[in-house]
């Protein structure tokens, strides 16, 4: 039995999923523990893409059962899009889908509140993904929040939308002239509320359950360190831990439970909203990385800005998390690159979770390696200048590399 955990070590968007889905061959179980359907991950059903939101991509393999952790936060209308996706492409679903009955509820009252907070920041504005994340999170701390248990009252939830409703109008949060489309979105929500009950359960007994039966877990994580609600680059963050010491809360386990931890890193940076970015890169370069890279976001499709891998973040990243190791993502975006540049550390010393606006990059600069690497499988066949800049990245994070990805096929990917 082993529990392994597999997070962002940047601003999300590292490709864990690729990782978590290589991993799952060894895998019964598959949790999420935070966040909600803000995280995003394309996936090829057959030849079509699809994108997860909330639903582990542990999914797609039969065998797999998939936890959504008390610390999510769980939108039941997209969860139902998911679920319909899937069943049309016949996948079985029933009794592997397990939803913590702690979990709280995004309603649509919170994606309209997280639209209109967005809108009155003006230039301050996070660039959420507009999903309720944030005012959802907000009733769950102010203890008024609706959690999925009481999902299972439909009348008790609809007078409780109803008088939350009533509240942020009174309160100025919602236009009168918006409650009637909100109306109709209640419909919808009612409907996918009733279809996802069944799934409700408690997953706190569940997860002591299969420790107990001897199962390995994986814990996928969503978004990534420097979007943690404490430790990342505030107030242009998530408003979850995406930690690992959330993992134990956002599961109800305890800390010796988990065995390793790998730290996912995209070997070079990106970010998509705003905030601070000491590497990023505002020329030719950049736009290469991104264009080659495909950077868009997969839950709202606004490019990624992209920058240099930064090894200050990723020490940093590797410290608060305890990583045991890491996987290199996207290595073969950088194949046509001639020099490739790492940041090492900055030089006046900012520290990332406190004044990360302040850093002032130092570089070093390795040759790039020039040619395609998507069709290598073993570490010691790549190109001595890929090897260098992976034994660099190692060396400056002090951890071990334990994937590299290469492709965004499923089999393009190198386990050391
Ligand atoms: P929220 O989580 O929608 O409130 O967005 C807060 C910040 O986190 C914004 O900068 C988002 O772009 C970013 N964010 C949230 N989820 C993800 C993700 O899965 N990948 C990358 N960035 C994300």
């Amino acid at each position: 039995m082993s529990i392994l955990a597999v997070l962002g070590g940047q601003w999300g968007d590292e490709g864990k999923g690729k990782v978590v889905d290589a991993l799952c061959e060894c895998s019964e179980v598959v949790a999420r523990f935070q966040g909600g359907a803000n995280a995003g991950h394309t996936i090829l059903i057959g030849e079509e893409e699809t994108i997860l939101h909330q639903l582990p991509s542990g999914i797609l393999r039969e065998n797999i059962d998939c936890i959504l952790g008390t610390g999510m936060v769980i939108d039941p209308i997209s969860l139902m899009q998911e679920i319909n996706n899937l069943t049309k492409h016949e996948i079985e679903i029933n009794g592997r889908i397990h939803i913590s009955l702690l979990a709280h509820v995004v309603t649509p009252i919170h994606k309209t509140l997280d639209a209109s907070r967005e809108a009155s920041l003006g230039s301050m504005a996070i660039g959420t993904t507009k999903r309720g994340i944030g005012p959802c999170y907000s009733d769950k701390i102010s203890r008024t929040g609706i959690r999925m248990i009481d999902l299972r009252d439909l009348s008790l939830l609809k007078s409780r939308l109803e008088d939350k409703l009533r509240q942020s109008i009174l309160q100025g949060f919602i236009l009168e002239t918006e409650k009637n489309d909100l109306f109709k979105e209640f419909d919808d929500f009612y409907k996918a509320s009733e279809k996802i009950s069944p799934f409700i359960e408690d997953t706190i007994s569940l997860v002591h359950q299969y420790i107990d039966e001897g199962k390995n877990i994986l814990i996928e994580g969503a978004q990534g360190t420097l979007l943690d609600i404490d430790y990342g680059s505030y107030p242009y963050v998530t408003s979850s831990n995406t930690v690992s010491g959330n993992i134990c809360t956002g599961l109800g386990i305890g800390p010796k439970s988990v065995d390793n931890i790998i730290g996912v890193f995209k070997a070079y940076t990106t970010r998509v909203g705003a905030g601070s970015f000491p590497t990023e890169l505002d020329s030719s370069e950049g736009d290469y990385l991104q264009r080659r890279g495909n950077e868009f976001g997969a839950t709202t499709h606004r490019k990624r800005r992209c920058g240099w891998f930064d090894a200050a973040l990723g020490k940093y990243a590797v410290k608060i998390n305890g990583f045991t190791s890491i996987a290199i993502t996207k290595l073969d975006v950088l194949d046509a690159l001639e020099e490739i540049k790492i940041c090492t550390h900055y030089e006046n010393g900012a520290y990332p979770s406190i004044n990360l606006n302040e850093a002032v990059p130092h570089y070093i600069t390795l040759p790039g390696w020039s040619r395609s690497i998507g069709n290598v499988r073993e570490f010691d066949n790549l190109p001595p200048q890929a090897k260098e800049y992976l034994k660099t990245v190692e060396g400056l994070l002090e951890t071990p590399i334990s994937h590299i990805s290469v492709g965004k096929e499923r089999h393009q990917i190198i386990e050391i």
